[in-house]
């Protein structure tokens, strides 16, 4: 898609609404993983890693005890679908441990399943997921998140990490991106 001819449009989530709700799910996921033996919180980078350095700043401030790593995957485009594939590996090993994967939207679902699928896989005991957006008018796979933010309408969305073309993760809120052919 091309970079050009589109806008930044409407606030969805401002900074306040956002933290707010990062404390009320780092509350959650502090309830839920406190007392597990090993526990080990995964960014699914690189959308997440905004609201990943909030989570796991919340959680310690709750006192809960883990270990971070992070897990990189990416598609790339065939000449009739694009194939996820492992593009930086964690380097903590898992196995037996608790594992929280933190990723910034669930969309497909293709992105969250694969990196389930390859944690399981290396052992963990326990994987569980956690996401700031969630788009469910866009699953292509029956991925469901066991933690979310917010859910939203079928909209691309830029700000708090996510970003359209590389621009726009600095900002502090979470906004819609408008394209040429969108409705008015
Ligand atoms: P998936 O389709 O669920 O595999 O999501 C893949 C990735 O696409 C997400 O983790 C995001 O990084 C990115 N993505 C999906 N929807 C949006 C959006 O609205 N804005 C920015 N990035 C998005
Ligand atoms: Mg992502």
């Amino acid at each position: 898609m091309a970079a050009a001819a589109y806008t930044i449009g409407e606030v969805l989530f401002n900074e306040h609404v956002i933290q707010t709700r990062v404390h009320e799910l780092a509350s959650d996921l502090g309830s839920m993983l406190m007392g597990k033996k090993d526990v080990v919180v995964v960014a699914l980078l690189r959308g997440s890693f905004v609201f990943f350095a909030d989570i796991i700043r919340e959680l310690a401030r709750d006192g809960l005890d883990m270990r971070i790593d992070f897990l990189t995957v990416g598609s790339y485009v065939g000449n009739v679908s694009s194939t996820l594939q492992l593009k930086h590996d964690i380097e903590i090993d898992i196995r037996g441990s608790t594992v929280m994967v933190v990723d910034d939207i669930l969309d497909t679902g293709r992105s969250l399943s694969f990196a389930c699928d390859h944690l399981r896989a290396k052992g963990a005991a326990e994987v569980h997921t956690c996401v700031l957006l969630d788009k469910p008018s866009r699953r292509t796979v029956p991925r469901q998140a066991d933690f979310i933010g917010f859910t939203i309408d079928d909209v691309f969305v830029v700000g708090y990490g996510l970003d359209f073309d590389h621009r726009h993760r600095e900002l502090p809120h979470i906004a819609a991106v408008r394209f040429p052919e969108d409705k008015q």
